[in-house]
């Protein structure tokens, strides 16, 4: 039997979820604002919190319902039989999400919603669930758009970015889905080369390394919300992991990470040993401008500060400096930089062949291709 279900993302994945979604064998896909609708029956339910690489979240929504006026939320919250689902012993938590409501703040809209599943429940059993914020029993997401109020069930439980593998990290580590997606947007296969000089704890080298390899999205974690879940079937959540671990290869990979700062690849080789990569992602501490390339021609995905977390003394001498060791070295590769940087990378000086707008964060960030042609013609300079 297959159910409606929603898989949250980062604005500017939802076109690579929704192929990825596709290819696991989801049905009735939609996309929408930082999300796509599916359905999907248990077993895939489950196959999609363990492999999907670039949704954020799987909701299971269990009602709908209309809100006129602010009384609305409590009275239709109250209504539902939540003591199907969690006992007074359990824990609880909502998350809640407004757009143009009669609600203004969304911590209150949680709170209100909790309010009521807790009543319910003291009215129905005699005693209420406690709340936990970090690791609840159950945890309900409160969607509010307009007057349509969507209430589902979090089958992920903590976020799907969390890999578990990430045991050190630099001050401004890129989103792990957000890494995965880039990889998949860059359409670099892993047949290529790849290199990213400015490597930080080695996020997108690991999430490539994880789609070359077939490694599950989540093979180093140990924790989703449908685990919790009265009907949750053990034997069939086995028998989901063993089958994708089964499909795991061990091609050897030929990848190079690089950075100016001795602490980043101390945590990018504490993250590839937890991993089990070192043989296949290679690290030296350099800075780009000095650096040689690894390998003849290849890939090149990387994250550059933008002076946003990581303050740079002289963005646009920073980005200049990329654009020239483009030039200067790295003829014959393809680049591709994510930044919200929009003044500093026309320091780049050179063309992008395309331009994908995508969030890193609050931050609207533009994830640049160029085209570093080997040969006379060279790439397409902007001076
Ligand atoms: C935004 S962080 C990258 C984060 C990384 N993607 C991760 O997940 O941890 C940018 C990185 O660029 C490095 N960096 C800054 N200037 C550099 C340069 N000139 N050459 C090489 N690395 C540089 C910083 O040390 C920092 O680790």
């Amino acid at each position: 039997m297959t159910f409606p279900l929603i898989a949250k993302t980062i604005a500017g994945l939802e076109d690579v979820l929704a192929r990825e979604l596709d290819s696991m064998g989801a049905g009735d896909i939609m996309k929408l604002n930082r999300a796509v609708s599916f359905s999907a029956d248990t077993e895939l339910l489950y196959r999609v919190n363990y492999t999907c690489r670039t949704a954020l979240r799987i909701l299971k929504p269990l009602f709908h319902f209309e809100i006129l006026e602010q009384k609305d939320l409590y009275e239709q919250i109250y209504e539902f039989p939540w003591e199907n689902y969690i006992s007074a012993e359990n824990s609880i938590s909502i998350d809640a999400v407004i757009s143009y409501t009669v609600f203004t703040n969304s911590q209150f809209v949680a709170q209100r919603s909790k309010d009521a599943i807790v009543d319910r429940l003291r009215e129905k059993l005699g005693s209420r669930p406690s709340v936990d914020l970090e690791n609840p029993d159950l945890k309900i997401n409160v969607h509010l758009f307009k007057d349509a109020c969507t209430v589902a069930l979090d089958s992920s439980g903590q976020s799907l970015h969390r890999r578990g593998y990430r045991r050190s990290t630099g001050p401004a580590p890129i989103n792990e889905v957000l890494a995965a997606g880039l990889v998949k947007l860059s359409e670099w296969d892993p047949s290529i080369p790849l290199y990213d000089p400015m490597c930080g704890s080695g996020t997108l080298l690991i999430e490539a390394a994880m789609v070359a390899k077939n490694i599950p999205a989540g093979f180093f974690r140990e924790l989703w919300g449908f685990m919790k879940w009265r009907d949750f079937d053990a034997d069939l959540w086995e028998k989901v992991k063993t089958g994708c671990q089964a499909l795991k290869t061990d091609l050897r990979l030929d990848f190079f990470g690089t950075d100016r700062a001795e602490q980043a690849i101390c945590s990018a080789t504490e993250n590839l040993q937890f991993t089990g990569l070192t043989n296949d992602i290679f690290l030296r501490v350099c800075s780009f401008e000095d650096s040689e390339p690894p390998f003849e021609k290849g890939f090149i995905i990387s994250n550059p500060p933008y002076d946003e977390r990581l303050k740079i003394e002289d963005s646009l001498a920073f980005y200049k400096m990329i654009g020239d060791t483009l030039k200067r070295k790295y003829a014959g590769f393809t680049a591709w930089l994510i930044s919200s940087d929009l003044e500093s990378v026309k320091f780049i000086g050179l063309r992008p062949s395309r331009r994908i707008p995508v969030n890193n964060g609050p931050l609207e960030c533009r994830f640049l291709k160029f085209d570093m042609f080997a040969g006379k013609k060279g790439f397409s300079e902007v001076l």
